[in-house]
């Protein structure tokens, strides 16, 4: 029986309609910026796999590293153990994180990293005593699957089924120069109350909504705004972080820094699956007391996985390297002439980069994140050996940071082709 054959028996995707979509692509192998398939076709991975793998799959570097862990310390339960991955990579994320972030709580997934950022937030309060238990965040941010997460992110198919369920969360208007005074007046209001305990945001680039850009200035207004009424920040760095936005973090672009940072996906150069939210040396002794209720009683079984800690230790090393610092420059700098380019291009608007990250939506009569446009879209990419998933009618790479100029270029053009191809008629 074919692989597909036995994955349609008992495998239930994430995020597929099986009864319209019911064949996965197997995938046999991946190397450097490439995937391969059963047939022996290769696509690059624009993308990096869910922005997890920037320093590309199968990295020697970080595998060899993880070989020599699995034969010294596999997993460990990090209750009340510890062991050097753990410490050396919280040393390490501190020396790159911005210089308010003094402890790191680990974890095993983006959405529990922002569970744990809205739970350490909402107890902070509840610890010193003042009753703050409302969450603010914004319109089309997505901040993941688990419900206080879910609750955090702006409405759509991802979290409508449970609305009744979530807890109270705000929505604002993501900040822009021409809404900005609108967002600071709602904000205003929502404050009064002085009820609020945290604002809820992906800096500069809202991800799942289409690789939407925030606008910098108008951003920096929200947060010295929450800054001053004591709305704590928790910034969700689970896509942004580890160099996506041209700097370690997106948060480095702002002078207003986050109480807590959110990370996942490239913190563990997508080998193993590890979260880490930071906090600052303030919140983190709101929770010191003689008395055990004051602890952060959250736990998961695979929290600080040697493996994983030691995948992201190569992972950071690799980041800080002038090799991947110089491939991130490149990369702009290439996407910005590329961006130029699309300029002259008809049937593309809303151009918008920020570090490696370069999205633009085709122009369309309607714009279904999942209707017929975007498989168009990801089969056409396919057929030519690009692997990107389309969000509706926004087209957008996140390409891994070892990709070379000439497979950059090559990017590009295939995009370039694809899109003055395109008959578009929804
Ligand atoms: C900004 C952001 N936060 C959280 C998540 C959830 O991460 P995970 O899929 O690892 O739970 C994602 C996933 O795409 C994300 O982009």
């Amino acid at each position: 029986m074919s692989l597909v054959s036995r994955d349609k028996k008992h495998i239930w995707h994430p995020l597929n309609q099986h009864q319209t979509h019911p064949n996965s692509l197997p995938i046999v192998k991946a190397k450097g910026i490439y995937l391969y398939d059963e047939k022996g076709n290769k696509y690059i991975d624009g993308i990096s796999s869910w922005y997890t793998a920037v320093y590309g799959h199968c990295n020697p570097t970080i595998t060899d590293a993880v070989k020599k862990q699995m034969d010294q310390l596999d997993q460990i339960v990090f209750a009340g153990f510890t062991h050097e991955p753990a410490v050396e990579l919280s040393e390490r994320l501190v020396e790159i994180l911005p210089k308010n972030q003094k402890k790191v709580f680990f974890s095993d997934n983006g959405s529990t990293a922002v569970e744990v950022g809205i739970k350490i937030a909402l107890q902070y309060w509840s610890n010193i005593g003042i009753n703050k238990t409302k969450i603010i965040g914004f319109n089309e941010g997505f901040h993941g699957d688990t419900f206080g997460a879910m609750a955090a992110s702006g409405e759509s198919v991802y979290n409508k089924p449970f609305k009744p369920l979530m807890v109270s969360a705000t929505k604002i208007l993501p900040p822009r120069k021409n809404n900005i005074e609108y967002v600071l007046e709602h904000l205003e209001k929502l404050t009064k109350a002085n009820d609020i305990a945290a604002l809820v945001y992906e800096p500069l680039v809202q991800g799942a909504a289409g690789m939407k850009m925030h606008d910098e200035e108008a951003l920096e207004q929200v947060l010295s705004f929450c800054r001053k009424k004591d709305v704590l920040l928790v910034a969700d760095e689970v896509m942004t972080g580890f160099g996506k936005t041209g700097t370690y973090f997106a948060s480095d672009w702002m002078q207003t820094k986050p109480d807590i940072i959110c990370m996942s996906k490239a913190l563990s150069a997508g080998l193993l699956p590890l979260a880490a939210t930071s906090s600052t040396q303030d919140i983190y002794d709101a929770f010191l007391s003689d008395k055990n209720e004051k602890s952060f009683f959250h736990a998961h079984t695979y929290s600080a996985n040697p493996l994983a800690c030691v995948a992201a230790i190569e992972g950071v090393k690799l980041l800080t390297s002038s090799y991947i610092q110089d491939q991130i420059k490149m990369i702009e700098e290439c996407n910005r002439a590329f961006l130029e380019a699309l300029k002259n291009v008809d049937k593309v608007t809303n151009l918008r980069q920020k570090g490696v990250i370069l999205a633009f939506d085709i122009k369309t009569k309607n714009n279904h994140v999942y209707g017929t446009l975007r498989d168009t879209l990801f089969n056409y990419f396919m057929n030519k050996g690009l692997y990107l998933r389309p969000l509706g009618n926004t087209l957008y790479i996140v390409p891994p940071y070892v990709i070379t100029k000439v497979e950059l270029k090559h990017v590009h053009q295939t995009l370039l082709e694809g899109i003055k191809s395109l008959s578009i008629d929804e």
